[in-house]
């Protein structure tokens, strides 16, 4: 099993659209695939309810032994969000990061080919368990002042968890809810790829600001069964990015 994070302390950039779509994709694709909501905003938990599994989320940070062999390995499945995810903040990072190891590695053991776990907005003890249990770490961001200023503390925070973390690898930073016909998304664009030449996802893997990505959130289901024209083009640019990080992941 190949598990995948997606991370940025900014709020609002698409981390939960971007997982959701992931989720949704690679299930399509026949991989066996367990969603882990580890925020308690539980926005992924409402997209994915139907794939609910009775387990919540803050067991496998809090409980040394949380048994998950009971749990279909098929299609997928979501380990969904609750409050006691707010007491996760007062346990250590290293508690925390040990419970998580060995809850992922059941999972392994279960027969899920991928783990996909959604974070937070915060750099709190959540997310370093995320990453240090993590083996890839993507972070979606908005072509906005407030969210490119927070970057160099994303990547500071990356670099310092795989000092403890030696296979996390980041897949970079998707542009997302960029609107091409903005000329301040442009320049920022064109500013975050000078700066960060190799932290950037490849040119043309970005997410556009599309109505239908919000109403698929909505509506639970993934954009390619949303009917509208702008849905199509979000669809084919949410598939790009599926088959980029599968490819990365080297996993089907
Ligand atoms: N590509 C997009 N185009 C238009 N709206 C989008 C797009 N992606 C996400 N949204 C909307 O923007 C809001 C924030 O997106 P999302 O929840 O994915 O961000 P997030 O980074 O997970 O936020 P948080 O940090 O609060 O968890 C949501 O209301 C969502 O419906
Ligand atoms: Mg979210």
């Amino acid at each position: 099993m190949k598990t995948l994070v997606t991370a940025n302390q900014k709020g609002g950039v698409g981390k939960t659209a971007t997982l959701v779509h992931l989720a949704f994709d690679f299930a399509e694709r026949g991989l066996r695939v367990v969603v882990v909501d580890l925020d308690t905003q539980a926005n992924a938990s409402y997209t994915l309810g139907a794939y609910k599994c009775g387990i919540t989320a803050s067991t496998l940070l809090s409980d040394t032994n949380v048994d998950c062999s009971s749990l279909p390995s098929t299609g997928l499945v979501l380990i969904e969000s609750d409050a006691a995810l707010a007491n996760m903040e007062k346990m250590t990072l290293q508690d925390a990061g040990t419970n998580f190891n060995s809850a992922i590695k059941q999972l392994s053991a279960v027969g899920f080919d991928v783990c996909l776990i959604d974070t937070a907005p915060s750099l709190g003890i959540t997310m370093g368990a995320a990453l240090l249990v993590s083996d890839f770490v993507i972070s979606p961001i908005e072509l906005e002042a407030y969210s490119i200023q927070g970057i160099k503390r994303m990547v500071t925070t990356i670099a310092n968890i795989r000092k403890a973390n030696k296979n996390l690898k980041f897949l970079g930073m998707v542009p997302s809810k960029v609107d091409k016909r903005n000329p301040r998304h442009i320049r920022h664009l064109q500013e975050l790829t000078h700066a960060y030449p190799t932290l950037m996802t490849p040119e043309g893997i970005v997410i556009g600001l599309r109505s239908s990505i919000a109403d698929a959130l909505a509506s639970r289901t993934p954009v390619w069964k949303i009917k509208k024209t702008t849905a199509r083009v979000a669809a084919k640019e949410v598939r790009a990015l599926a088959a980029h990080v599968l490819n990365q992941m080297e996993i089907g």
